[in-house]
């Protein structure tokens, strides 16, 4: 058989996401734990608990894991409810905690890329009206500069807020996530209010260190109409990605807030993205649904393709990958997948959906698309928010009782990509067989 290769650029960034809340454990000062304790709130009533047991020291041999697998990046997320207990108290120890893991990062071959919110907020902030009070962006300020004076001398890449529109979506529209809000007004004031806050962060970062390269990480789905020749489903196609897709994007690179009834200038926020960070993980066809008035009418699923997640949550769609990078694209920024990745607890789908978007990836790098790196959800099975423990995304799968690690066959197949620095016709005839005519044609 004669032997292929597509490589990526000297210097793409190979590795794994993670955020504080769902590695770290015993997390008991944030609006997580808070929800976790409310009854109905999580999957059968799990907690994140030990989570994957970082805080004690294990983020020691997942880090090992890591770099022994060829990854010479990682992104993970600090907890602000450690670094700021209380307001006006910063944890010095935690600090230290912090330096001593991002140090750990780079004594071991691995590019930091530090996220400052990912989802979970201190309960004293939610106290003072969370991220519907206008005052969070000058807080989530005052947080990062704290954060970035501390880790400077490590990182210079940084994602100033995780997937504010799931944040949003969720926290404030849908009510799946802490505060279980249902309100779009709420939803688009905490948008809102997210841009502020990134663009202070944005320019906080810069001015500590100039070569800082800033962005956040959006969740982009890509969304068709269920029905196409349905004018209501197609409507709805166009609003969702307009506040969904392009809210934040249009906000960092123009100056604009789009609503969907109306537009805002925000000059503060232009320009305020170094990168455009990308999480992609499905696309989803959207149709107006009378009977989901929980989710404001509209019903959203991964459809037409292949192969689905074992829990239903993500189509293998690696078409809608290509499409998204395709769009980001043309927003004139260096782009790095800041997440992409699958559930799947017996790694049936997840090698041929890695074979199959990292293909993807290469054929966007191969087009001229300027794509830095690619960061894969996630390194060891982790606490998955209101799904609890029900959905397993890691390289490595965990024990939760016990802790033990054992790693998944992608593992190695992610591992030979990471140190291939390409995807070879010898690996997609080993882990995907299936695949290969797809991939290498004759
Ligand atoms: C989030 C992660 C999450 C992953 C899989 C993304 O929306 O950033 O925190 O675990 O999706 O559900």
């Amino acid at each position: 058989m004669a032997q292929a290769a597509f490589h990526f650029p000297r210097g793409f960034l190979w590795g794994t996401a993670t955020a504080s809340h769902q590695v770290e454990g015993s997390n008991t000062n944030n609006n997580w734990w808070a929800w976790e304790n409310e009854p109905g709130r999580i999957l059968n009533g799990q907690k994140a608990g030990l989570a994957c047991d970082w805080w004690s020291g294990r983020w020691r041999e997942d880090f090992d894991r890591a770099a022994d697998a060829g990854q010479n990046a990682h992104r993970m997320s600090i907890e602000w409810s450690r670094i700021q207990p209380r307001p006006g108290i910063w944890d010095e120890s935690a600090l230290d905690r912090y330096r001593d893991i991002v140090r750990g990062m780079v004594e071991r071959g691995m590019t930091p890329l530090i996220t400052l919110h990912h989802f979970s907020d201190p309960l004293w902030l939610v106290e003072q009206g969370g991220w519907e009070n206008e005052a969070v962006a000058e807080r989530f300020e005052t947080y990062a500069r704290k954060v970035v004076e501390a880790l400077k001398e490590y990182v210079t890449l940084w994602a100033t807020i995780n997937e504010p529109n799931v944040y949003a979506v969720m926290g404030y529209i849908v009510g799946n996530f802490p505060p279980g809000k249902t309100s779009i007004n709420a939803g688009l004031n905490v948008m809102t209010n997210m841009v502020l806050a990134h663009a202070r962060a944005y320019r906080a970062i810069h001015a500590i260190q100039p070569q800082a390269r800033v962005g956040l990480a959006l969740n982009v789905t890509p969304m068709i109409p269920a029905k196409s020749w349905s004018p209501l489903d197609r409507v709805a196609v166009s609003v969702l990605r307009r506040v969904y897709n392009e809210f934040f994007p249009a906000a960092l690179s123009a100056g604009k807030l789009r609503y969907p009834t109306h537009t805002r200038r925000i000059p503060e926020a232009k320009n305020t993205q170094d990168y455009f960070g990308m999480n992609y993980y499905t696309r989803f066809a959207c149709a107006v649904d009378l009977r989901m008035p929980r989710q404001k009418f509209i019903r959203y699923a991964p459809e037409n393709c292949d192969e689905i997640s074992e829990t239903g949550f993500i189509g293998n769609d690696p078409a809608g990958f290509y499409a998204a990078l395709e769009w980001a694209k043309s927003f004139g920024l260096p782009i790095i997948v800041t997440e992409n990745g699958v559930e799947d607890s017996n790694d049936n789908l997840r090698p041929r959906y890695l074979v199959q978007h990292i293909h993807q990836l290469w054929r966007a790098v191969n087009i001229g698309i300027p794509i830095k790196g690619y960061f894969h959800w996630t390194l060891v099975d982790n606490f998955e928010w209101e799904r609890g423990w029900s959905q397993r995304f890691g390289l490595w799968e965990l024990d939760v009782e016990t802790q033990a690690r054992r790693k998944r066959p992608s593992a190695d197949l992610y591992a030979e990509i990471c140190q291939e620095n390409g995807l070879s016709s010898e690996m997609v005839a080993r882990y995907t067989p299936q695949l290969f005519e797809q991939i290498f044609p004759n």
